[in-house]
């Protein structure tokens, strides 16, 4: 099976009420942990890569190292682009084989959205990829853009048909209270999340597949393990997995995972050094890396998104 697009499983996760993991891949062995877990699963799967990514690793590595994931596992597999910020990073993936790309207008004022989004939709459609869009902005880091937590701004529900409609988008991400990366929320802070918008984005877009970004959990044990090995992270705090479970049943049908994986591989690493003192063979340490990574996207697949044997 060639690379696929978002469209199918994005159809089946939504009348099942499960995710399908979109998980951000940088280097061979990232990749490998997650299909790994993905095939032994049989559950489907979206790569994503972002501009960093492709300017750590390089465009063409990255897509051979998933055409290569699509060989050995036979899954359906969508390579998507994380954080599109123009049309020219969008285009560039498009003409390079991604099956989807997200445009992310979200920073620009409403009309230069729906007119950016709207000519990458045009663009990419032309070309059978998928888009995914995005409304509200979510406090944390993506690549050079730092949002601040009182610069985040919940997604407006009254603007979702007109944004939907104008622009032709296949998915739509929405703020509702996830940020991007390992420091969600201030340390004593409840973890909450505005299901209610939720609720309402999707009475106003019956059957459309809604997206969720900045989805890590955080995972205790190993930010627990990165500081028991000499890391030194301050209170780090995500979001509760009974709630993303909460939202796969509803109208989210992607859920964004990176922070887990960048913790998962560093816990793994800082131990094996700490208990490994004197190796220095890059494959000494970055199998039980890979190794990590598969045993988190398992747990995310069969306790979190549900989408285990739905491939
Ligand atoms: O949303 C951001 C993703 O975690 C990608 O992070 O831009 O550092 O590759 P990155
Ligand atoms: P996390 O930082 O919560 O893993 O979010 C990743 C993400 O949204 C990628 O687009
Ligand atoms: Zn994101």
């Amino acid at each position: 099976m060639p690379l696929v697009t978002t469209k199918e499983m994005f159809k089946k996760a939504y009348e099942g009420g499960y995710a399908v993991g979109a998980f951000n891949v940088n280097n061979m062995e990232i990749v490998q942990g997650i299909t790994e877990a993905a095939k032994e699963l049989n559950a489907p799967l979206i790569l994503q890569v972002s501009a960093g990514a492709r300017k750590y690793a390089n465009h063409t590595y990255l897509t051979k190292l998933v055409e290569a994931a699509v060989i050995e596992t036979g899954l359906p597999i969508a390579l998507h682009l994380d954080h599109g910020a123009d049309f020219e990073i969008c285009k560039s993936c498009i003409d390079g084989g991604f099956t989807s790309v997200m445009i992310d207008g979200s920073h620009h004022a409403y009309e230069d959205n729906v007119a950016l989004t709207k000519k990458v939709v045009e663009y990419a459609h032309a070309h059978g990829v998928v888009v995914e869009g995005e409304l509200g902005q979510l406090a944390g880091i993506e690549d050079d853009v730092n949002v601040s937590a009182e610069d985040a701004s919940y997604t407006q529900p009254e603007q979702v048909e007109d944004f939907v409609t104008r622009t032709g988008v296949d998915s739509l991400a929405i703020a509702i209270g996830t940020s991007h990366g390992a420091y969600k929320f201030k340390p004593g802070q409840k973890p909450q999340l505005r299901f209610d918008i939720l609720e309402e984005v999707s009475k106003r877009l019956p059957g459309f597949p809604i997206v969720l970004h900045g989805a890590s959990s955080v995972i205790p044990e190993f930010v627990e393990k990165i500081n028991k090995y000499g890391g030194q992270m301050p209170d780090a705090i995500g979001i509760p997995e009974e709630m993303l479970r909460q939202a796969a049943s509803m109208a989210v049908c992607k859920i964004n995972i990176d922070s887990d994986l960048r913790l998962a591989m560093t816990a793994a690493i800082r131990e094996h050094f700490a208990l490994n003192p004197s190796h220095f063979d890059p494959r000494q340490y970055l199998a039980p890396a890979r190794e990590a990574i598969k045993g988190m996207v398992t747990h995310k697949i069969t306790k979190v998104l549900g989408c285990d044997g739905k491939a």
